[in-house]
């Protein structure tokens, strides 16, 4: 079993994300229905706009972002009672271009991780390095990945961790099979049982050969999931 998470970011409406999940429900029932064995553990994270009931047999539905808040004032944010409404119980904490572009910092992400950790969420939590970063080799890589877990709980049973290095994100190249297996045999040995994905130009060409990496419990994809036809690929793939 492996878990495959898509992250939709800043793409898909309303309407095309349900047509999306449509999709995949019948695609995945049709493989089972030629029981063609299935097991991966699939997981959706659209724009807030578009979150959907979680009702859904084969995948679940999970939230990009959400403040650390049951409700109140925090202008553009969402909170407990709005993922409560769609039954969403999974969310995204620490991705990249939160921490990057929305400038969140550990401490708010360890925060968000704590609220959320009361409430039972399954937390796809999110690390990886800059280019500068990796440029200054394994050990400052590897420092730099450990100060992304101040203030989390590893010993939370809800908790997945992708490693996402910020230079394969949205470039169309991967990490190679060699630098993803040196990382994850690194943060294996802190996370044991955690299940550690990788996410980084995963597309339907390298899905499978990423995912046969020792160390490697699914991947987190951005761009190469927003179209049906190539996500279905990744999961015929994977
Ligand atoms: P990508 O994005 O697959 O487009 O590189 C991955 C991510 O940001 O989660």
């Amino acid at each position: 079993m492996k878990i495959i998470a898509s992250n939709f970011k800043t793409n898909h409406t309303r309407k095309s994300t349900s047509a999306f999940c449509e999709e995949l429900e019948r695609f995945i029932t049709q493989k089972q229905a030629k029981s063609q064995p299935f097991a991966h553990q699939i997981t959706l994270f659209p724009p807030q706009s578009a979150l959907l009931e979680n009702r859904f047999d084969s995948f679940t539905i999970g939230a990009q972002n959400a403040y650390p808040t049951k409700n109140g004032s925090y202008t553009g944010e969402i909170g407990l009672e709005q993922l409560v409404e769609f039954g969403i119980q999974t969310l995204l904490i620490g991705h990249s271009e939160r921490r990057e572009i929305l400038k969140e910092s550990q401490s708010f992400c360890a925060e968000k991780f704590e609220f959320f950790k009361q409430l039972g969420f399954h937390i796809y939590y999110c690390i990886g390095e800059s280019q500068a970063t990796k440029q200054q080799g394994l050990n400052a890589t590897l420092e730099f990945l450990e100060s992304q877990f101040c203030g989390i709980d590893l010993a939370y049973p809800n908790l997945i961790v992708a490693y996402e290095p910020i230079w394969a994100i949205g470039s169309g190249v991967s990490a190679s099979l060699e630098e993803i297996a040196q990382i994850h045999m690194h943060l294996k040995k802190k996370l044991g049982k955690i299940p550690l994905l990788y996410g980084g130009s995963v597309k339907p060409q390298n899905v499978r050969e990423i995912l046969s990496i020792s160390g490697v419990d699914g991947v987190l994809v951005g761009s190469a999931s927003w179209e049906i036809s190539s996500f279905c690929q990744i999961l015929e793939n994977s």
